[in-house]
């Protein structure tokens, strides 16, 4: 083939330009990653922060109110084998952790908004929060990751069981 010194500049500049664009186009993706990266990063943040004002750790997270807060973050949220007695029967705090690794954020949101769970878990105060506070709840507690074991299931009155139980009056 006999290329002309013009074709070969006009092939170099294509070539040239559609390099550019790739950069460009790469760049943005790059950017609209680190976006995202920090919205999550953001959004882990704000759960965080729910969780410890929200009371959750305090019964979610075994040792944690009686440690006054001071107990390693990697065992937060993981439920309790201290279980919560009253004329209801005998409830334990879930394993949030191993709730959320099972579940999506869309399923979370809609459980959560609609939960109804006995006491004491203050499922009525849930009812005031935002989608989105829903959303970095999920987010935060998806970020520590799956962790511990299933909390005992519930125990239906009159039974009292064995194990430790915080007894409200009946
Ligand atoms: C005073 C103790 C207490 C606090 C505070 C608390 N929980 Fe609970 N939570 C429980 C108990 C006990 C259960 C199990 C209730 C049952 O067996 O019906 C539970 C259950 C749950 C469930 C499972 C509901 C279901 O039946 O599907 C979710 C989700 C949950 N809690 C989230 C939270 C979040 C998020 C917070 C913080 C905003 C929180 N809890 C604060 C005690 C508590």
């Amino acid at each position: 083939m006999n290329l002309t010194g013009a074709a070969v500049m006009t092939m170099f500049r294509v070539s040239l330009s559609a390099i550019m664009a790739m950069l460009l186009l790469s760049l943005a993706s790059c950017r609209t990653k680190e976006k995202t990266e920090a919205e999550n990063q953001s959004s882990v943040t704000h759960g965080r922060y729910l969780a410890v004002i929200g009371g959750c750790n305090d019964c979610h997270s075994a040792g944690y109110a009686q440690a006054e807060g001071k107990t390693d973050e990697n065992g937060w949220l993981t439920g309790d084998r201290l279980g919560w007695n009253g004329p209801w029967g005998t409830t334990y705090p879930m394993n949030l952790r191993l709730l959320v690794s099972r579940i999506t954020e869309e399923q979370w949101v809609r459980t959560i908004k609609n939960v109804k769970a006995r006491p004491p878990m203050p499922w009525y105060a849930l009812r005031e929060m935002s989608d989105t506070d829903f959303r970095d709840l999920y987010r935060y507690i998806r970020y520590l990751g799956p962790a511990g074991v299933e909390s005992p299931a519930f125990v239906p009155p009159p039974e009292v069981p064995a194990g430790p139980v915080v007894r409200y009056p009946r």
